[in-house]
């Protein structure tokens, strides 16, 4: 398997990162993670806006232009021979003697792009039955909308909810609302059958599949409603599910153990799902 980085496509064992690149040292660096469908990037621009965004947020370089960016994942893409996967990019501030503050402008990010192939259908599976989630507090900083690898908070409340039998974690915020989930936008669907989801907040990644979804709940006439929902909420609600470019849309049967709905995918899940990559990009 190949990965590129820092202007070379390399094997992994013969792959190299600097011992004191800040991403490895202050998690100081941004990424994207994008489905890859049938040979093709799945809502790319989207990704490479918000990854745009990300490093804006930062005040990291950009590495290089959309357009080159996009060459080297597709070369990736090519040279690992994925269809159906999932491309992983990374970008770091760079490396340079340990120190907390920004150093100047001689250090240049360093870019991993990695791709990987994953059996189309798997997560078909899994929606069929649909997945259960396990709530914790939101312990993490106050800038989730932005996509850093800063990922522990999340990487503790998913192997908690792993060992509780759940899939995934939502975050529930101070107030009671769930603001999202470890690695997913979540979404509710009321008794009255009106689509709820976060706004946009610092507290929250603005979603690529979350926008994507939110087009095809449109093109199919459902109603939306973009406002904070609590866990009393969910618990209550018809459907719930969550969105990602791992697992597009996927239902959400169980919440703490307690049912959804009758417990099993309802049907407007199961339409967001189906149509999805109609309207991705
Ligand atoms: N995670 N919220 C969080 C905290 C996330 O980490 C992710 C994605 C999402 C969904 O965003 P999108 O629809 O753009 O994938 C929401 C990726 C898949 C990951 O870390 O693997």
């Amino acid at each position: 398997r190949i990965v590129y980085v820092n202007g070379a496509y390399k094997r992994y064992a013969e792959a190299a990162i600097h011992a004191e690149d800040r991403g490895f040292q202050f998690a100081d660096a941004v990424y994207e993670v994008m489905e890859v469908r049938g040979g093709r990037l799945v809502d790319a621009t989207r990704h490479l806006a918000r990854l745009n965004r990300s490093l804006g947020a930062l005040s990291i370089s950009a590495p290089m232009s959309n357009g080159a960016l996009l060459h080297i994942v597709g070369e990736v893409v090519r040279r690992n021979r994925v269809r159906d996967g999932l491309v992983y990019l990374q970008v770091t501030r760079g490396a340079g003697p340990r120190n907390f503050s920004f150093p100047g402008l001689e250090i240049f990010p360093t870019l991993v792009v990695l791709a990987r192939s994953q059996r189309l259908g798997w997560a078909d599976e899994l929606a069929e039955h649909g997945i259960a989630v396990k709530t914790m507090p939101d312990n993490r900083w106050g800038r989730s909308d932005i996509k850093t690898v800063m990922l522990l908070p999340a990487v503790l409340a998913k192997d908690a909810a792993h060992s509780a039998g759940a899939h995934e974690a939502w975050f529930v915020d101070q107030s009671g609302a769930i603001t999202e989930g470890a690695s997913s936008n979540a979404w509710i669907v009321t008794p009255g059958g009106v689509l709820v989801t976060r706004p946009l907040d610092p507290r929250i990644l603005p979603g690529v599949t979350r926008a994507t979804v939110k087009d095809v709940a449109a093109a199919e006439g459902l109603k939306l409603e973009e406002r904070a929902f609590t866990l009393a909420e969910a618990i209550g609600a018809r459907e719930a599910f969550v969105t990602s470019a791992t697992n597009t849309v996927m239902p959400v049967v169980s919440i703490d153990a307690r049912q959804v709905g009758d417990g099993r995918p309802g049907p407007v899940v199961r339409r967001l799902r189906s149509r999805f990559h109609e309207l991705a990009e």
